[in-house]
């Protein structure tokens, strides 16, 4: 590469990249924005092909919780390469560095979950989970409970399994029909409620639909449901504190596994080690991924209970697997991720900082178009709305979080817009202190006025 100005990497990517999230007519035509293409990125800076720098706001994809380029999970990645770029693949088998970090991450996750397979992404371990949770269900005599429940708002991924249980309005378009066994009940959305109540006194109905959805299924047709513990990226939208003990009774009742999808909120992000733990509540099957290599390197964890690992045990062999699962490499460099965990006390500064993140957001409640606030650790989020009285949002055709967005960045702070609710999420990586955290919300108060909303 001997010229690599702005302009080539543009029409470089214009011209040989399949993009994500764009009009592809539009792509071909004009190329990416040179500010949308990244070439160095450290701490919580990033600089992209013409220098400019921005702050994340974001984490990226609410993933980079150790910040750009930690030099550490590099050296750990390079020493573990030098030792090991590849240990052979064998039934049963595995390297010294994922059985190392199995064991490790047995001694965070939840007492009752010990056992992990790992693959490369959040989707890959949704897909993963529904095909672990069908097959327990059938060496268990009970082939045909193999739906999958999810809800509205929920987004579990891209690959076939983890979109068909993802909310379609988004993602769904011009990918064909939504497989049998796959199916959705209404979101928890208090501010938004799709039964109109309003919370205390609704009964968290919404819970309830999980047992209305079961019955009508049948009970042994359904093998599992599945829910992100917070909505990540419908934009950071926490429910109510009986929610998920509520849903946890319902799966037991009939006999449906609760998958915990912790992809975006595990490993620190909410101020715990998994947001499950708010709520007490045990899930049968986990899903890990983002923070768990600080986003350094493409590695997901399913994690199985011990009961569910019981049920699964038979004499036949268990197979589903992917050639890299558990690179030696990515599990270095995890191993290392849950060290600085550990030393640096990561979730001790989300819970912390994110009380002060909320405090400083809460600010803006006095203005007129903000409303909805939430966080919990470095996990917040609120809407910019028409009105608030009546709790009207703005026309998606206006296009205002995406306006928003872009004029936070021009400023030097980048956040997300939920492509499926507008809500504006707040994350920044978790190791950003408390004048980076000011500094973002400064910078998008700013931004709120530049949009002149009357
Ligand atoms: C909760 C959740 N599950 C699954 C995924 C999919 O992960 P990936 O993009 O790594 O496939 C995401 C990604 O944002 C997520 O937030």
């Amino acid at each position: 590469m001997t010229d690599t100005s702005a302009e080539k990497w543009v029409e470089w990517s214009r011209d040989h990249v399949l993009p994500s999230g764009m009009p592809l007519a539009m792509f071909a035509k004009n190329g990416p924005p040179a500010s949308s293409i990244t070439d160095e990125a450290h701490g919580l800076v990033m600089k992209d092909i013409n220098g400019h720098e921005v702050i994340s706001g974001s984490s990226s994809a609410v993933n980079v919780n150790l910040g750009y380029s930690n030099p550490e999970l590099a050296q750990a990645a390079y020493d573990q390469l030098l030792k090991m770029g590849n240990g052979g693949f064998t039934p049963g088998g595995g390297t010294t560095a994922s059985i190392e970090y199995a064991y490790k991450l047995a001694q965070v996750t939840p007492k009752h979950i010990n056992r992990f397979m790992f693959v490369h992404s959040g989707s890959e371990g949704n897909d993963s989970a529904y095909k672990i949770a069908r097959y327990y269900w059938s060496v268990k005599g009970k082939p045909d409970k193999f739906k999958i429940i999810s809800r509205k708002l929920d987004y579990h991924g891209l690959t076939i399994g983890a979109m068909y249980s993802t909310d379609g309005s988004a993602f769904h378009n011009n990918f064909g029909p939504q497989p049998y066994g796959y199916l959705q009940i209404p979101e928890v959305h208090c501010y938004h409620c799709p039964y109109g109540k309003i919370y205390p006194g609704c009964n968290i109905e919404c819970a309830e639909g999980l047992g209305d959805a079961i019955e009508k299924e049948g009970a042994d047709t359904v093998a599992a449901f599945v829910a992100e513990p917070i909505y990540g990226v419908a934009g950071t939208i926490i429910p109510p504190a009986e929610y998920f003990p509520r849903i946890r009774e319902i799966c037991d009742k009939y006999e449906v596994l609760l998958i915990d999808d912790e992809v975006m909120t595990g490993f620190g992000r909410t101020g715990k080690y998994f947001a499950f733990e708010h709520w007490n509540v045990d899930p049968d099957l986990m899903i890990m991924s983002k923070g768990i290599t600080g986003a350094q390197l493409p590695l997901a964890a399913i994690a199985v209970s011990d009961a569910v690992f019981d049920g699964m045990s038979t004499q036949a062999p268990f197979i589903h697997f992917h050639s890299t699962g558990g690179h030696p490499v990515c599990c270095a460099v995890a191993i290392k991720t849950l060290e600085i965990m550990e030393r640096d006390k990561i979730v001790e500064n989300s819970a912390n900082l994110g009380k002060h993140l909320l405090d400083r957001l809460n600010e803006m409640a006095d203005h007129p178009h903000v409303d909805d606030i939430h966080g919990l650790g470095l996990f917040a989020g609120f809407e910019i709305v028409k009105d608030k009285a009546n709790r009207i949002s703005y026309d998606p055709a206006l296009a205002i979080p995406k306006k928003f967005v872009a004029a936070s960045t021009k400023r030097g702070v980048t956040v997300r817009a939920s492509v499926s609710t507008g809500r504006i999420q707040v994350a920044p990586p978790l190791v950003a202190t408390k004048d980076d955290v000011d500094n973002i919300v400064d910078v998008m108060k700013l931004a709120l006025d530049d949009l002149a909303l009357d």
